[in-house]
């Protein structure tokens, strides 16, 4: 369950802080990626060496690294973790959390964490009954967070009372289950084709276009996220893959495309066609390198590309589901549900280059998913992560 997932753990100024060190160790050895974000007053606790030896990676705790220049992103880190824990979380940092007080690294990524929030509690059994603490923890449990509730036992004061943090090995049970009950696509698997592709005009050039892949990977990652084996065909990009369950396979033309989507679809629930596919490939591509002639000007002789989609479209099975995208720069509605019915799709993905920061190369999108039927629904601009998670939601939905 942990395997390859992104965990931001948020280590704040308790005793308890001592336990965090087998909580990290415990998070790293299920196989997770964790990223130790500690306030001031946690490293009084317990040292960031301890904790970046263990995570294989510096610990965060300033907005700003001294002397470089340079500053830690809480955006970024908000967009790459699938949870994140505060364990243990003071009667401080739980306030800050509750009124959006973001004096620190921590609360700062707190408050731009798009992914679910797991806070363990931890302090003296005074402060954990103080009605300020309990409205506070009360406001976060209202706003979406989960609460991993503190056990009773003995303090640190050596009183005896609720507030000593959740053992390491439950939290990790906690976050795990979470997970377990998001993997609405496990036992799934899913093919998608990303990226551009690439056609040879001689071994030096080629025709290929703008697509930088960043929407496929993004889906391909939120399909494995919630549990899919996922085969993703790929086009000629930079981009990686972070999550295990992703099977990549590099293609450059879209005749080679084509092979591995075919072979990969006859074993898929659903293909999900990203890729940005080239309509025709060149008949008389030179295998040496094309010279500049004085007098002649080289002819390239285009011949019509495979649709990739439209093949599996025509072999689709009753349980298949077949997913198209439409990148419109004109009547883009229009032109997107003819194509549902030429390819067999079961819904397209539709996005148009009229809009602002959508489409290529960029890292949010604004798309409209239209269904066989006609029907529409239009989405905001958004990162594309999130709008990997909509276009799977439409996808689990109609698996269902
Ligand atoms: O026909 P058009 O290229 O506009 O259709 C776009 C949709 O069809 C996308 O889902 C794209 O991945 C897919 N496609 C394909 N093979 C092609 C052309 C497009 O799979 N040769």
């Amino acid at each position: 369950m942990m395997k390859g997932k992104h965990i931001i753990l948020g280590i704040c100024g308790g005793i308890a802080a001592y336990k965090s060190v087998y909580l990290l160790r415990l998070l790293v050895k299920a196989g997770a990626e964790v990223q130790v974000v500690i306030t001031p007053a946690g490293k009084e606790f317990i040292t960031p060496v301890t904790l970046s030896s263990l995570s294989g990676k510096p610990v965060i705790s300033e907005f700003f690294t001294a002397n470089t220049g340079s500053w830690n992103s809480h955006v970024d880190l908000g967009l790459w973790a699938d949870a994140m824990i505060i364990a243990p979380a003071t009667a401080s940092t739980i306030g800050k959390m509750a009124n959006g007080i973001a004096d620190n690294m921590l609360v700062t990524t707190y408050l731009s964490a798009k992914c679910p929030i797991f806070l363990a509690p931890a302090m003296d059994l005074d402060m954990m009954a103080h009605p300020s603490t309990k409205r506070n923890l009360e406001l976060l449990a209202s706003y979406g967070n989960h609460i991993i509730e503190p056990a009773v036992g003995e303090l640190a004061s050596h009183l005896v009372g609720k507030g000593r943090m959740e053992e390491p090995e439950n939290i990790v049970k906690a976050v795990e289950a979470y997970f377990s009950s998001q993997c609405d696509l496990k036992g799934r698997s899913v093919m998608i084709t990303a990226g551009p592709t690439y056609e040879r005009i001689d071994p030096v050039r080629f025709i290929g276009n703008y697509s930088s892949g960043k929407m496929g990977y993004a889906i391909a990652e939120e399909c494995a996220r919630r549990g899919a084996e996922v085969t993703l065909v790929s086009g000629p990009v930079s981009l990686k893959c972070s999550n295990p369950r992703i099977r990549r396979i590099d293609v450059e033309s879209a005749r080679e495309m084509l092979e591995a989507a075919d072979e990969a679809f006859a074993t898929s629930d659903v293909a999900i066609m990203c890729a940005a596919v080239a309509d025709y490939y060149v008949e008389n591509r030179a295998t040496t390198k094309i010279k500049r002639e004085k007098d002649e000007i080289p002819q390239i002789v285009l011949k019509r590309n495979p649709d990739i989609a439209a093949t599996l479209g025509a072999k689709k099975r009753p349980w298949q589901l077949l997913v198209g995208f439409a990148l419109e720069t004109d009547n883009e509605a229009v032109n997107a549900k003819s194509k549902i019915e030429r390819k067999n799709l079961d819904f397209i993905v539709l996005n148009s280059l009229r809009d602002k920061d959508a489409c290529f190369g960029t890292d949010t999108n604004k798309v409209t998913i239209i269904a066989a039927d006609g029907a529409e629904k239009p989405f905001a601009l958004k990162p594309k992560s999130e709008v990997a998670r909509d276009i799977v939601d439409e996808v689990v939905s109609r698996l269902r």
